[in-house]
């Protein structure tokens, strides 16, 4: 390691580039400077996608073509819903490895694969947006054991990915909460799978590989695998009366909470208390048995707070919301792909467009002077 070198376990606090596509502050959260709330509350996920992709607000007429070119990009070759039934249960799957499998394969279709010229990539990230959410469909159809539910054009993103899991049209306000969140996962500045892609971009491979690298990134419990884990924990902890002596335990074992903790966010995740009032409101609404794992995660949360300070990000409130929907566990992560792949689209695209070659250097700790 030369001697200017700046050394950082795991990267922590470093600036590892320039971006202008999202903002991570401890007090707040921006997509090309729009405020994480404002665009909850008054966009769409369409509108972000367009955001994050092309770098500003639609207006009308923007929007509508957009939503048309991903409504015709939806439907799977074949082929490729073959690949989907063989993959989706194979024996030692998960649907993020299934999903992985298959994007990476519709690379090979792709008639602008090999090209990473600013044009081409702004095709092929509408397309994989498009896509992603229609095999995560397939799959579960798959899963389930139902026919292939082929995507309906007249419904919007969330409200199709819903539709086309479980077979059946969702309630506007199930559109709704899923299309919000959406919103919320849709970029994170240089999160570890977004950093994945922009390394494997770096190299100047192609957007199918990165994003392939970056599905493959997302799926462990310390990154977006942590929704699936958390609410598998709340199901661990199966009552409100047992949330005491479940959180002793894992302090005393030093067992970490899934869905807590952030590495840049020290005092909240900006997202998490908007999933978690609508995930909550539509607990209320199902009843006793819903609630009761709204109630779980709250006692958690305050006993986390309390003791540790620490606090619960996006996937906390993640994992209950979808759980009270009847969302497959399994599912949530592949979910969180279907918003993310537009954040690491815009980042592929702006690694691509200013290029420098991420190569960071290691310390040296194994034996030297050695003989052969
Ligand atoms: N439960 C218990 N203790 C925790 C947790 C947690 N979830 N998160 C951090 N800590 C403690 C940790 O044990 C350590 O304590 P000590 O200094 O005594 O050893 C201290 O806080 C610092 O933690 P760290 O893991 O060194 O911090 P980091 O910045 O490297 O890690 C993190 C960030 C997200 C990996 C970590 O908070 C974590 O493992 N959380 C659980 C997994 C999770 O929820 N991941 C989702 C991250 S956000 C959204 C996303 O990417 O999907």
């Amino acid at each position: 390691m030369s001697a200017q070198a700046t050394k950082s376990e795991g990267l922590a606090g470093i600036i590892a580039g320039q971006s202008a596509v999202c903002s991570v502050e401890q007090g707040g959260l921006y997509y090309r400077g729009y405020e994480i709330h404002d665009l909850a509350e008054n966009a769409t996920f369409e509108e972000v996608a367009y955001l994050l992709l092309i770098g500003d607000k639609p207006s009308g007429a923007e929007l509508e073509k957009f939503k048309k070119q991903m409504i015709e990009a939806r439907a799977l070759p074949d082929h490729a819903v073959e690949l989907v039934k063989k993959v989706a249960k194979a024996p030692a799957v998960h649907p993020m490895d299934a999903l992985r499998t298959v994007v990476s394969y519709l690379a090979h279709f792709d008639p602008d694969c090999q090209d990473n010229s600013k044009e081409a990539e702004l095709r092929k990230s509408i397309r994989l947006t498009a896509q992603i959410a229609t095999i995560i469909g397939h799959m579960q159809n798959v899963i389930d054991g139902r026919d292939i539910v082929k995507p309906d054009p007249a419904l919007g993103h969330a409200a199709n990915l819903l539709y086309m899991m479980r077979g059946a049209k969702p309630t506007e306000e199930e559109a709704h909460i899923i299309d919000v969140s959406l919103i919320l996962y849709a970029e994170h500045d240089f999160n570890a799978s977004t950093f994945t892609g922009r390394v494997i971009a770096g190299t100047l491979s192609d957007m199918h590989g990165a994003v392939t690298g970056a599905i493959a990134a997302l799926k462990g419990p310390l990154h977006g695998g942590a929704n699936e884990a958390a609410m598998e924990m709340i199901q661990e902890v199966g009552s409100v009366d047992n949330v005491e002596p479940f959180m002793k335990n894992a302090f005393a074992t030093k067992r970490k909470i899934m869905g807590f903790g952030h590495r840049v966010y020290k005092e909240g995740d900006h997202r998490a208390a908007i999933l978690h009032n609508l995930g909550r409101a539509y607990a209320d609404k199902k009843g006793k048995e819903a609630v009761k794992w709204f109630e779980i995660g709250e006692k958690v949360q305050k006993i986390m707070a309390d003791e540790k300070k620490i606090y619960a990000n996006v996937d906390f409130p993640c994992g209950m919301t979808y759980f009270v929907m009847g969302i497959p566990v399994p599912q949530y992560t592949p979910i969180f792909v279907a918003s993310r792949i537009t954040g690491w689209a815009a980042h592929i695209i702006e690694q691509h467009e200013n290029n420098k070659l991420i190569r960071p250097l290691s310390e040296y700790t194994g034996p030297s002077g050695l003989k052969w």
